[in-house]
């Protein structure tokens, strides 16, 4: 499954629903918490399960579309009842807001452990991807995620919103654009202790849904950086982010001949192409290019 565009619609938005499935989106998440208010929440979760029965995964152009779901957060009244209520709906995955830690994991994961079965769904096929920064005690503890015994665990992402209110931050970015200190802590602990586990970073999204220069510059850096994709909030977001993950002709050319090179050198630990030393890292990174990693 592609993950480069990650497109919340807010659940309780009819409208917004229906042209969910139109976009082309790697993943959709059907939001039950802050993009709802609080006297719709019962009606969102409601929906949200038709959505998920009315559309079933199903492959288009070779690819298919990631149906996921974020409940509420584990402190509110409403996470067990977004759970009952969405999988019968088969989601391929929860997304858990305000997550405090691994023990959170846990603890969606045991609830998720009686309720798949009562869904017709196979135990442990329903994977996590928490939002790690949105309170200062979760955003110093984001290493934590790295080692423990996470087996849903697909992915990590972080949020500034949650984070900007809970520390009273009045700004998120500096006068050039770039994220402020505590948020690119937050960013750059997301991004190295996925990687450190072996699973998807995620980057959170432009806020700024009307300023496409800015979020092709913000798309390409998380891309850049080493992010497998990223959260978009508006349909206008999924081309631009999803043109930012994929790689140019250039690049996949260029990966080519490193991983080319290598083929036909197999006990050569560094090379050159064009007056360029490669090493076992080049390859590396030319093979995950390729999606080849191996
Ligand atoms: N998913 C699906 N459709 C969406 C959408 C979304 N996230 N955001 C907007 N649309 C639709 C609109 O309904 C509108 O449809 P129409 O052309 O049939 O009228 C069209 O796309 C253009 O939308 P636009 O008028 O530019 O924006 P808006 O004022 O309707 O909505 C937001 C702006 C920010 C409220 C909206 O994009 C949104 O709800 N985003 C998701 C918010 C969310 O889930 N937040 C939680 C994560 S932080
Ligand atoms: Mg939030």
């Amino acid at each position: 499954m592609a993950v480069r565009s990650w497109l919340f619609v807010p659940g309780d938005s009819e409208k917004k629903l229906d042209k969910v499935a139109g976009t082309a989106a790697d993943v959709v998440i059907l939001d039950l918490e802050d993009s709802v208010a609080a006297d719709n929440k019962a009606k969102a979760r409601a929906m949200a399960g038709t959505w998920l029965a009315a559309h079933r995964p199903q492959v288009t152009d070779g690819k298919r579309m990631g149906r996921w779901v974020r409940i509420n957060a584990l402190d509110s009244r409403q996470w067990r009842d977004d759970l009952v209520a969405v999988l019968p709906g088969a989601p391929d995955g929860i997304m858990l807001p305000k997550s405090a830690g691994p023990e959170s994991i846990q603890q969606l994961g045991a609830e998720l452990y009686e309720l798949e079965p009562r869904a017709g769904l196979q135990a442990g096929s329903i994977r996590i991807l928490p939002l790690v920064s949105e309170t200062a005690a979760a955003a110093v503890s984001i290493p934590s995620y790295a080692s423990a015994s996470l087996p849903r665990l697909a992915g990590l992402t972080w949020g500034a919103e949650d984070l900007s209110a809970a520390i009273g931050a009045t700004r998120k970015r500096d006068k050039d654009g770039q994220w402020t200190d505590a948020f690119r802590f937050a960013r750059t602990q997301t991004l190295l202790t996925a990687h450190a586990r072996g699973i998807m970073a995620i980057d959170t999204l432009h806020a700024d849904f009307a300023d496409d220069k800015g979020l092709k510059r913000a798309a390409e850096a998380a891309r850049a950086d080493g992010f497998a994709g990223m959260l978009a909030i508006h349909p206008a977001q999924v081309a631009i982010i999803n043109a930012a993950f994929s790689p140019s002709e250039d690049e996949l050319a260029e990966a080519r001949a490193i991983v080319d090179a290598f083929k036909s050198n197999p006990d050569a630990g560094t090379l050159q192409i064009d007056q360029r030393m490669i090493d076992r890292p080049h390859y590396k990174l030319a093979l995950r290019v390729l999606g080849l990693e191996e």
